[in-house]
Protein backbone atom coordinates (compact mmCIF):
# COMPACT_ATOMS: atom_id res chain seq x y z
CA UNK A 1 0.00 0.00 0.00
CA UNK A 2 1.29 3.47 -0.42
CA UNK A 3 1.05 5.68 2.53
CA UNK A 4 0.65 9.41 1.98
CA UNK A 5 2.10 11.55 4.29
CA UNK A 6 1.02 14.71 4.76
CA UNK A 7 1.92 17.87 7.04
CA UNK A 8 -0.46 19.63 8.69
CA UNK A 9 -0.17 22.79 11.47
CA UNK A 10 -2.96 23.24 14.41
CA UNK A 11 -2.46 26.70 13.54
CA UNK A 12 -3.38 26.49 9.85
CA UNK A 13 -5.66 23.71 9.17
CA UNK A 14 -5.49 22.62 5.48
CA UNK A 15 -9.10 22.02 5.17
CA UNK A 16 -8.42 19.62 1.62
CA UNK A 17 -6.09 17.46 3.48
CA UNK A 18 -8.59 17.23 6.53
CA UNK A 19 -11.47 16.34 3.97
CA UNK A 20 -9.33 13.73 2.44
CA UNK A 21 -8.29 12.04 5.60
CA UNK A 22 -11.70 12.05 6.20
CA UNK A 23 -12.59 10.09 3.07
CA UNK A 24 -10.53 7.63 3.64
CA UNK A 25 -11.88 6.85 7.17
CA UNK A 26 -15.61 6.63 5.82
CA UNK A 27 -14.58 4.83 2.99
CA UNK A 28 -12.90 2.13 5.54
CA UNK A 29 -9.37 3.03 5.12
CA UNK A 30 -6.92 4.13 8.25
CA UNK A 31 -5.24 7.24 8.69
CA UNK A 32 -2.72 7.82 11.40
CA UNK A 33 -3.41 11.79 13.15
CA UNK A 34 -1.32 13.89 15.77
CA UNK A 35 -3.10 14.03 19.27
CA UNK A 36 -2.10 15.78 22.65
CA UNK A 37 -1.02 12.50 24.31
CA UNK A 38 0.62 10.17 21.70
CA UNK A 39 -0.34 9.68 17.59
CA UNK A 40 -3.52 7.62 17.21
CA UNK A 41 -3.85 5.23 14.26
CA UNK A 42 -7.34 5.74 13.02
CA UNK A 43 -10.63 3.95 11.65
CA UNK A 44 -13.70 3.97 11.43
CA UNK A 45 -14.89 3.01 14.97
CA UNK A 46 -18.57 1.68 13.83
CA UNK A 47 -17.32 -0.08 11.36
CA UNK A 48 -15.79 -3.90 12.33
CA UNK A 49 -13.42 -4.24 9.43
CA UNK A 50 -12.04 -1.07 9.96
CA UNK A 51 -10.98 -2.31 13.61
CA UNK A 52 -9.69 -5.33 12.23
CA UNK A 53 -7.82 -3.49 9.89
CA UNK A 54 -6.40 -1.39 12.77
CA UNK A 55 -5.33 -5.00 14.93
CA UNK A 56 -3.54 -6.26 11.51
CA UNK A 57 -1.67 -2.72 10.70
CA UNK A 58 -0.79 -2.61 14.55
CA UNK A 59 -0.04 -6.31 15.31
CA UNK A 60 -2.10 -6.05 17.63
CA UNK A 61 -3.68 -8.79 19.08
CA UNK A 62 -7.79 -8.47 18.81
CA UNK A 63 -8.47 -8.41 22.58
CA UNK A 64 -7.07 -5.80 23.31
CA UNK A 65 -10.05 -3.40 23.01
CA UNK A 66 -9.62 0.41 20.95
CA UNK A 67 -10.53 3.93 22.60
CA UNK A 68 -13.53 5.61 20.25
CA UNK A 69 -12.44 9.66 19.56
CA UNK A 70 -14.99 11.92 19.02
CA UNK A 71 -14.90 15.53 19.01
CA UNK A 72 -17.82 16.86 20.82
CA UNK A 73 -20.15 15.95 23.83
CA UNK A 74 -23.08 15.65 21.78
CA UNK A 75 -21.68 12.53 19.90
CA UNK A 76 -21.26 10.49 23.76
CA UNK A 77 -24.95 9.11 24.21
CA UNK A 78 -24.63 7.12 21.11
CA UNK A 79 -21.66 5.08 21.77
CA UNK A 80 -22.86 4.59 25.77
CA UNK A 81 -26.04 3.25 27.47
CA UNK A 82 -25.70 5.70 29.84
CA UNK A 83 -23.74 8.60 31.12
CA UNK A 84 -22.60 8.41 34.77
CA UNK A 85 -23.31 11.96 36.49
CA UNK A 86 -19.28 11.93 37.43
CA UNK A 87 -18.76 11.36 33.44
CA UNK A 88 -20.45 14.57 32.94
CA UNK A 89 -18.55 16.57 35.63
CA UNK A 90 -15.16 14.80 34.40
CA UNK A 91 -16.02 15.64 30.74
CA UNK A 92 -16.77 18.96 31.76
CA UNK A 93 -13.37 19.38 33.32
CA UNK A 94 -11.02 17.68 31.09
CA UNK A 95 -12.62 17.26 28.04
CA UNK A 96 -11.35 17.96 25.18
CA UNK A 97 -7.80 16.43 26.77
CA UNK A 98 -5.70 13.20 27.99
CA UNK A 99 -8.63 11.94 29.87
CA UNK A 100 -10.33 8.51 28.27
CA UNK A 101 -13.47 6.85 30.44
CA UNK A 102 -14.93 3.73 29.97
CA UNK A 103 -18.75 3.32 29.90
CA UNK A 104 -21.35 0.37 29.18
CA UNK A 105 -21.46 0.14 25.31
CA UNK A 106 -24.45 0.91 23.31
CA UNK A 107 -25.24 -1.75 20.23
CA UNK A 108 -24.01 0.54 17.96
CA UNK A 109 -20.26 0.10 19.17
CA UNK A 110 -19.16 -3.06 17.13
CA UNK A 111 -17.55 -5.95 18.92
CA UNK A 112 -14.56 -5.94 17.20
CA UNK A 113 -13.63 -1.96 18.16
CA UNK A 114 -13.94 -3.05 22.00
CA UNK A 115 -11.91 -6.40 21.62
CA UNK A 116 -15.39 -8.12 22.71
CA UNK A 117 -15.64 -6.48 25.84
CA UNK A 118 -19.65 -5.31 26.33
CA UNK A 119 -17.77 -1.67 27.44
CA UNK A 120 -16.50 1.36 25.62
CA UNK A 121 -13.34 3.52 26.00
CA UNK A 122 -14.27 7.46 24.66
CA UNK A 123 -11.64 10.04 24.33
CA UNK A 124 -12.21 13.58 23.08
CA UNK A 125 -8.60 14.70 22.15
CA UNK A 126 -7.78 18.34 22.53
CA UNK A 127 -5.44 18.34 19.66
CA UNK A 128 -7.27 21.08 16.62
CA UNK A 129 -5.79 18.78 13.74
CA UNK A 130 -7.21 15.48 15.38
CA UNK A 131 -10.86 17.50 16.14
CA UNK A 132 -11.28 18.86 12.74
CA UNK A 133 -10.12 15.27 11.30
CA UNK A 134 -12.96 13.09 13.75
CA UNK A 135 -15.22 15.27 12.10
CA UNK A 136 -14.88 14.72 8.90
CA UNK A 137 -14.55 10.90 9.75
CA UNK A 138 -18.03 11.17 10.81
CA UNK A 139 -17.48 11.59 14.33
CA UNK A 140 -16.25 8.55 16.05
CA UNK A 141 -12.50 7.41 15.01
CA UNK A 142 -10.76 4.63 17.06
CA UNK A 143 -7.76 5.07 17.42
CA UNK A 144 -4.91 2.86 19.59
CA UNK A 145 -1.20 4.41 19.74
CA UNK A 146 0.33 4.67 16.51
CA UNK A 147 2.76 2.39 16.99
CA UNK A 148 3.64 -1.23 16.08
CA UNK A 149 2.78 -3.52 18.84
CA UNK A 150 4.99 -3.69 21.98
CA UNK A 151 7.22 -0.61 20.51
CA UNK A 152 7.34 2.80 22.49
CA UNK A 153 4.07 5.41 21.86
CA UNK A 154 5.27 7.37 18.93
CA UNK A 155 5.30 11.30 19.91
CA UNK A 156 6.76 12.16 16.58
CA UNK A 157 5.67 11.57 12.89
CA UNK A 158 9.13 9.97 12.19
CA UNK A 159 8.36 6.96 14.57
CA UNK A 160 4.70 6.64 13.18
CA UNK A 161 6.70 6.63 10.03
CA UNK A 162 8.98 4.00 10.82
CA UNK A 163 6.13 1.75 12.38
CA UNK A 164 3.57 2.32 10.11
CA UNK A 165 4.78 3.31 6.24
CA UNK A 166 3.28 0.97 3.93
CA UNK A 167 0.50 -0.30 6.15
CA UNK A 168 -1.95 2.67 6.06
CA UNK A 169 -3.58 4.99 3.73
CA UNK A 170 -2.33 8.05 5.00
CA UNK A 171 0.00 9.33 8.05
CA UNK A 172 -0.85 13.45 9.40
CA UNK A 173 2.26 14.90 10.57
CA UNK A 174 1.45 17.41 13.17
CA UNK A 175 4.76 17.79 15.19
CA UNK A 176 5.88 17.06 18.57
CA UNK A 177 3.15 15.48 20.70
CA UNK A 178 2.77 17.60 23.30
CA UNK A 179 1.97 15.85 26.62
CA UNK A 180 3.84 12.85 25.21
CA UNK A 181 2.46 9.97 27.63
CA UNK A 182 -1.25 8.07 26.82
CA UNK A 183 -4.23 9.37 28.14
CA UNK A 184 -5.38 8.30 31.88
CA UNK A 185 -7.83 5.84 31.39
CA UNK A 186 -10.50 5.63 34.52
CA UNK A 187 -13.32 2.98 34.86
CA UNK A 188 -17.04 4.77 35.57
CA UNK A 189 -18.70 1.27 34.80
CA UNK A 190 -18.08 0.01 38.52
CA UNK A 191 -19.62 1.32 42.10
CA UNK A 192 -16.45 3.20 42.50
CA UNK A 193 -14.40 5.09 39.82
CA UNK A 194 -11.11 3.34 39.18
CA UNK A 195 -7.94 4.37 37.16
CA UNK A 196 -6.97 1.79 34.87
CA UNK A 197 -3.77 3.49 33.16
CA UNK A 198 -2.04 6.60 34.87
CA UNK A 199 -1.58 9.99 32.85
CA UNK A 200 -0.82 13.06 32.73
CA UNK A 201 -4.81 13.69 34.77
CA UNK A 202 -3.40 12.58 38.16
CA UNK A 203 -5.24 11.07 40.74
CA UNK A 204 -5.44 13.80 42.50
CA UNK A 205 -6.84 15.82 39.68
CA UNK A 206 -9.88 13.34 38.83
CA UNK A 207 -10.41 13.21 43.18
CA UNK A 208 -10.63 16.85 43.22
CA UNK A 209 -13.88 16.68 40.97
CA UNK A 210 -15.13 13.45 41.62
CA UNK A 211 -13.70 12.40 45.10
CA UNK A 212 -11.85 9.42 45.93
CA UNK A 213 -10.80 7.42 42.99
CA UNK A 214 -9.47 4.22 43.29
CA UNK A 215 -5.94 2.93 40.97
CA UNK A 216 -6.48 -0.71 39.76
CA UNK A 217 -3.30 -2.17 41.67
CA UNK A 218 -2.46 -4.61 39.19
CA UNK A 219 -0.44 -2.20 36.97
CA UNK A 220 1.91 -1.11 39.53
CA UNK A 221 2.46 -3.47 41.96
CA UNK A 222 4.39 -6.43 40.82
CA UNK A 223 2.83 -8.60 44.08
CA UNK A 224 -0.87 -8.58 42.82
CA UNK A 225 -1.49 -11.39 41.11
CA UNK A 226 -4.56 -10.47 39.18
CA UNK A 227 -4.84 -9.27 35.38
CA UNK A 228 -5.45 -6.01 35.30
CA UNK A 229 -8.90 -4.40 34.35
CA UNK A 230 -7.48 -2.72 31.05
CA UNK A 231 -6.36 -5.62 28.36
CA UNK A 232 -3.94 -3.55 27.21
CA UNK A 233 -1.73 -2.82 30.16
CA UNK A 234 -1.13 -7.03 30.51
CA UNK A 235 1.26 -6.64 27.74
CA UNK A 236 4.78 -5.97 27.83
CA UNK A 237 5.16 -2.65 26.06
CA UNK A 238 6.91 0.17 25.24
CA UNK A 239 10.35 -2.21 24.88
CA UNK A 240 13.35 -0.52 23.66
CA UNK A 241 15.61 -3.46 21.62
CA UNK A 242 18.23 -2.86 24.20
CA UNK A 243 17.58 -4.42 27.83
CA UNK A 244 16.51 -1.88 30.38
CA UNK A 245 16.98 -1.90 34.39
CA UNK A 246 15.44 0.72 36.59
CA UNK A 247 17.73 1.14 39.26
CA UNK A 248 16.20 2.87 42.58
CA UNK A 249 17.53 4.25 45.56
CA UNK A 250 19.82 6.87 47.05
CA UNK A 251 21.33 9.44 44.08
CA UNK A 252 25.20 8.55 45.14
CA UNK A 253 24.24 4.53 45.07
CA UNK A 254 22.11 4.50 41.98
CA UNK A 255 25.24 6.39 39.84
CA UNK A 256 27.78 4.50 41.61
CA UNK A 257 25.59 0.88 40.96
CA UNK A 258 24.98 1.98 37.45
CA UNK A 259 28.89 3.13 36.47
CA UNK A 260 30.02 -0.18 37.72
CA UNK A 261 27.19 -2.04 36.12
CA UNK A 262 28.82 0.02 32.49
CA UNK A 263 31.97 -0.54 33.42
CA UNK A 264 30.91 -4.56 32.79
CA UNK A 265 28.55 -3.87 29.88
CA UNK A 266 31.40 -2.17 27.82
CA UNK A 267 34.43 -4.83 29.13
CA UNK A 268 31.86 -7.12 26.96
CA UNK A 269 31.54 -5.29 24.06
CA UNK A 270 27.90 -3.95 24.90
CA UNK A 271 27.30 -0.71 23.64
CA UNK A 272 25.13 0.86 26.82
CA UNK A 273 22.93 4.08 27.28
CA UNK A 274 21.56 5.76 30.38
CA UNK A 275 18.46 7.45 30.80
CA UNK A 276 19.64 10.12 33.48
CA UNK A 277 18.54 13.51 34.69
CA UNK A 278 19.75 17.32 34.16
CA UNK A 279 21.47 16.88 37.71
CA UNK A 280 23.32 13.97 36.92
CA UNK A 281 23.53 13.12 33.24
CA UNK A 282 26.94 14.41 33.26
CA UNK A 283 28.11 11.63 36.25
CA UNK A 284 27.63 8.59 33.40
CA UNK A 285 30.68 6.88 32.04
CA UNK A 286 27.66 5.38 29.03
CA UNK A 287 28.06 5.42 24.92
CA UNK A 288 24.63 7.19 25.27
CA UNK A 289 23.58 9.45 28.05
CA UNK A 290 20.28 11.12 28.25
CA UNK A 291 19.02 13.46 30.12
CA UNK A 292 15.09 13.64 30.35
CA UNK A 293 14.97 17.10 32.30
CA UNK A 294 15.50 18.22 35.85
CA UNK A 295 14.40 15.99 37.86
CA UNK A 296 11.70 18.03 39.76
CA UNK A 297 9.64 19.17 35.91
CA UNK A 298 7.79 15.74 35.44
CA UNK A 299 5.84 17.58 32.72
CA UNK A 300 9.03 17.53 30.52
CA UNK A 301 10.15 13.76 31.82
CA UNK A 302 6.51 12.88 30.56
CA UNK A 303 6.83 14.84 27.02
CA UNK A 304 10.39 13.11 26.35
CA UNK A 305 10.36 9.57 27.82
CA UNK A 306 9.27 7.62 24.59
CA UNK A 307 11.38 9.56 21.95
CA UNK A 308 14.65 8.48 24.00
CA UNK A 309 13.52 4.68 24.38
CA UNK A 310 13.24 5.73 19.97
CA UNK A 311 16.10 7.39 20.36
CA UNK A 312 18.49 4.19 22.31
CA UNK A 313 16.78 2.04 19.10
CA UNK A 314 18.05 4.41 16.62
CA UNK A 315 21.70 4.41 18.27
CA UNK A 316 21.61 0.27 18.46
CA UNK A 317 22.01 0.93 22.44
CA UNK A 318 22.38 -2.96 23.68
CA UNK A 319 21.92 -2.46 27.57
CA UNK A 320 20.03 0.74 29.34
CA UNK A 321 19.81 1.78 33.01
CA UNK A 322 17.41 4.18 33.99
CA UNK A 323 16.75 6.01 36.69
CA UNK A 324 13.76 5.45 39.10
CA UNK A 325 10.90 8.90 39.62
CA UNK A 326 8.98 9.37 42.55
CA UNK A 327 5.58 7.70 41.68
CA UNK A 328 3.58 10.95 42.86
CA UNK A 329 1.34 13.02 40.27
CA UNK A 330 2.35 12.57 37.12
CA UNK A 331 5.14 10.35 38.30
CA UNK A 332 2.65 7.51 38.74
CA UNK A 333 2.35 7.73 34.54
CA UNK A 334 6.03 8.02 33.57
CA UNK A 335 6.75 5.34 36.55
CA UNK A 336 4.17 3.09 35.13
CA UNK A 337 5.22 3.04 31.41
CA UNK A 338 9.36 3.08 32.74
CA UNK A 339 8.39 -0.42 34.32
CA UNK A 340 6.31 -2.01 31.69
CA UNK A 341 9.58 -0.51 29.00
CA UNK A 342 12.13 -2.54 31.29
CA UNK A 343 9.61 -5.59 31.82
CA UNK A 344 9.28 -4.80 35.53
CA UNK A 345 13.28 -5.27 36.32
CA UNK A 346 14.06 -3.01 38.87
CA UNK A 347 16.96 -3.29 41.13
CA UNK A 348 17.77 -1.67 44.40
CA UNK A 349 21.82 -1.84 45.32
CA UNK A 350 22.99 -2.30 48.59
CA UNK A 351 23.76 0.17 50.94
CA UNK A 352 27.71 0.44 51.99
CA UNK A 353 27.56 2.87 54.68
O1 LIG B 1 -3.73 8.89 24.66
C1 LIG B 1 -4.27 7.86 24.26
O2 LIG B 1 -5.12 7.26 24.93
C2 LIG B 1 -3.86 7.34 22.88
C3 LIG B 1 -4.29 8.38 21.83
C4 LIG B 1 -4.07 7.91 20.43
O3 LIG B 1 -5.62 8.77 22.06
N1 LIG B 1 -4.44 6.06 22.62
C5 LIG B 1 -4.01 4.92 23.22
O4 LIG B 1 -4.65 3.77 22.80
O5 LIG B 1 -3.16 4.90 24.08
P1 LIG B 1 -4.07 2.30 23.07
O6 LIG B 1 -4.94 1.41 22.28
O7 LIG B 1 -2.63 2.24 22.78
O8 LIG B 1 -4.35 2.04 24.58
C6 LIG B 1 -5.69 1.85 24.99
C7 LIG B 1 -5.74 1.15 26.32
C8 LIG B 1 -5.35 -0.30 26.24
O9 LIG B 1 -4.57 -0.65 27.38
C9 LIG B 1 -6.72 -1.01 26.29
O10 LIG B 1 -6.64 -2.28 26.85
C10 LIG B 1 -7.52 -0.05 27.17
O11 LIG B 1 -7.10 1.20 26.75
N2 LIG B 1 -8.98 -0.14 26.90
C11 LIG B 1 -9.65 0.20 25.79
N3 LIG B 1 -10.96 -0.07 25.91
C12 LIG B 1 -11.14 -0.59 27.14
C13 LIG B 1 -12.27 -1.08 27.87
N4 LIG B 1 -13.48 -1.10 27.34
N5 LIG B 1 -12.05 -1.54 29.13
C14 LIG B 1 -10.82 -1.52 29.68
N6 LIG B 1 -9.71 -1.07 29.05
C15 LIG B 1 -9.87 -0.62 27.79
MG1 LIG C 1 -0.66 1.78 22.92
Amino acid sequence: MNTEIIKIEEENIDRQAIVRAGEIIRAGGLVAFPTETVYGLGGDALNASSSEKIYAAKGRPSDNPLIVHIAKMEALPFLVREVPKDACKLAERFWPGPLTMIFNKSKYVPAKTTGGLETVAVRMPSNKVAKAFIEEAGGYVAAPSANRSGRPSPTLAKYVIEDLDGRVEMIIDGGEAVIGLESTIVDLTEEKPMILRPGYVTAEMLASVIGNVETDRAIMDEACDKAPKAPGMKYRHYAPKGGLTIVEGQAWQVEQYINERLKECKAGGKKTGVIATDETALHYQADSVKSVGKRKEKEQIAKGLFRILREFDDEDIQVIFAESFERQGVGAAIMNRLLKAAGHQVVTPESKL
